[in-house]
């Protein structure tokens, strides 16, 4: 089904766990809507990445924390493509590997780091119409958004996402490490005190396991057609 071209502003909140393929299908669903996407996984990675790189430990909240006031973050869009610049440098996808992701889970628990990364994106979504991913856009950054969605698949789905993704990259992984990292992951996101990933009340559980991304990008295209009535 098409979607027309909109006058009104329009936020959708994708959320849910690592592998899901939230990214991918919130970019696909965006070119189609002719709206933003927003990576915010990639602010986390970031903080995480910087992090690494002055040699501190990221479940230290108050080392991370004391690192903040020397780290400026600003998200650009560069032929649609959103990077993420780090006191003026791109990390590019020195940010995506394995290491990574378990730093940004670590500096995501983080209650200062939250906080710093808050206004960055919400001010994104006061200026444009976005689809943004995450872990709590639907129940804190987004709180209002029209449509949300919490997307999921098998653990052992989301996995094998993740060691495809990986492959393509050229980043050297074992499936075995993904799902345990993976499970990992999904447990500190969940579990945490501070804004854990979980579905907001009004949420849409949207299970795409076994789905092809063509099958999930007309799932999200068409729960968006029925929430906003288009
Ligand atoms: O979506 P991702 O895998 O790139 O996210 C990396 C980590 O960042 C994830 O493990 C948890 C954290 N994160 C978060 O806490 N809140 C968000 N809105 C997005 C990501």
């Amino acid at each position: 089904m098409g979607f027309s071209p909109r006058k009104k502003m329009i936020k959708i909140a994708i959320d849910g766990p690592g592998g899901a393929g939230k990214s991918t299908v919130a970019k696909a669903v965006a070119a189609k809507l002719g709206i933003v996407y927003v990576d915010t996984g990639a602010l986390y990675r970031t903080i995480g990445y910087y992090v690494k790189s002055q040699d501190v430990n990221p479940k230290d909240s108050e080392a991370v924390t004391a690192l903040l006031p020397n780290i400026n973050i600003e998200v650009k869009y560069e032929n649609g493509v959103q990077c993420v610049y780090l006191n003026g440098e791109n990390p590019g996808d020195a940010i995506r590997t394995p290491e990574m992701s378990m730093y940004a889970s670590a500096v995501s628990a983080i209650g200062s780091v939250r906080a710093f990364l808050l206004e960055t994106q919400k001010d994104i979504a006061r200026k444009n119409s976005v689809i943004m991913d995450g872990r709590d856009i639907g129940t804190v950054i987004l709180p209002d958004a029209d449509v949300k969605i919490f997307m999921t698949a098998s653990a052992e789905c989301r996995a094998q996402r993740r060691y495809d993704e990986l492959k393509a990259k050229g980043i050297d992984a074992k499936y075995e490490d993904v799902l345990a990292e993976m499970n990992e992951r999904d447990k500190n996101d969940s579990t945490r005190e501070i804004a854990p990933a979980t579905a907001a009340p009004d949420a849409i559980i949207f299970d795409n396991s076994g789905m092809t991304l063509e099958q999930s990008v007309a799932g999200v295209i068409d729960i968006v057609n029925k929430k906003t009535g288009a």
